[in-house]
């Protein structure tokens, strides 16, 4: 694992792949969900595992590994997983047949997969199974979006989740301590979101990038400012909220705790 999971240099990490992810511009359709997931990630391993290096890292579906840079000062090994090959994934295979030992990572990073894996239950399990105790998983994946296979000419879009499924799911994974659960946005951010998708379809269809990127612009800042002064009761987990997205976090305990 340490061959084919090692760890870029510093000019290799300054200028990883996946900035539009990490760090979305305003006029980005993705921007309302990504930009809170990329500051949730951020604050959550320095909570889930303060001041820890050495970190032995899988990225599961990890595409690009568009967050490596995020934990890249703090790991001595960054693995990556996808069910399809790609420039930068270590091992063809999937969430729910891990290609590891048990017990051998110390982060899990799982983001925007979910949705597309066969059987999420098994895939949790393995989650579990591979991290060694007082290791931590970051599993984003979507609350209410738009149907999106992945690969695109596949059907293998199958998933959409609660806070409280989405929870429900990994407590029934195995034993864990400290779950919790984040929305990205709330109901005018999801609603905003979702408008967002139509907007840069028709921006792409006008003359030039500049009018549909300047109408994404707008809808973003509209509902990313609408959303921040929603009161508590409109927010997750009230009944009557509603969200777009989800990162739901986990460690496992110790060896001999609880
Ligand atoms: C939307 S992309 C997310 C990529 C990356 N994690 C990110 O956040 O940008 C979904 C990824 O999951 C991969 N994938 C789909 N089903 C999978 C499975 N069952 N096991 C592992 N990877 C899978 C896809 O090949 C794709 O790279």
């Amino acid at each position: 694992m340490s061959v084919a999971g090692r760890m870029p240099s510093q000019l290799e990490v300054d200028s990883w792949p996946g900035r539009e992810r990490r760090s979305p511009d305003r006029s980005d359709r993705h921007y309302l969900t990504l930009k809170p997931l990329a500051e949730q990630l951020k604050s959550e391993l320095e909570r889930l595992l303060p001041g820890r290096g050495g970190l032995r890292v899988l990225d599961i579906g990890c595409g690009h590994k568009p967050y490596l840079p995020f934990v890249a000062d703090r790991a001595s090994s960054y693995f990556g997983v996808d069910a399809v090959e790609g420039p930068l994934v270590d091992a063809v295979g999937v969430a729910e047949e891990l290609p590891c030992e048990s017990a051998s990572v110390d982060l899990i990073l799982c983001t925007q997969v979910l949705e597309h894996v066969d059987d999420p239950a098994r895939a949790l399990a393995e989650i579990h199974r591979v991290l060694a105790p007082g290791g931590a998983v970051l599993l984003s994946t979507h609350g209410v979006y738009l149907y999106h296979p992945d690969p695109p000419d596949s059907d293998r879009d199958y998933w959409r989740w609660t806070h409280a499924g989405l929870v429900r799911v990994v407590e029934q994974a195995g034993a864990w301590e400290r779950i919790g659960i984040q929305a990205q946005g709330n109901v005018v951010a999801c609603l905003g979101y979702i408008v967002a998708q139509f907007v840069d379809e028709l921006g792409q269809k006008l003359p030039g990038r500049l009018p549909g990127r300047m109408l994404l612009r707008m809808v973003n800042s509209v509902a990313e400012w609408l959303d921040a002064r929603l009161p508590p009761n409109a927010r997750i987990p009230a009944p009557g909220s509603l969200s777009s997205n989800y990162l739901v976090t986990a460690v496992k305990p110790e060896a001999g705790s609880g």
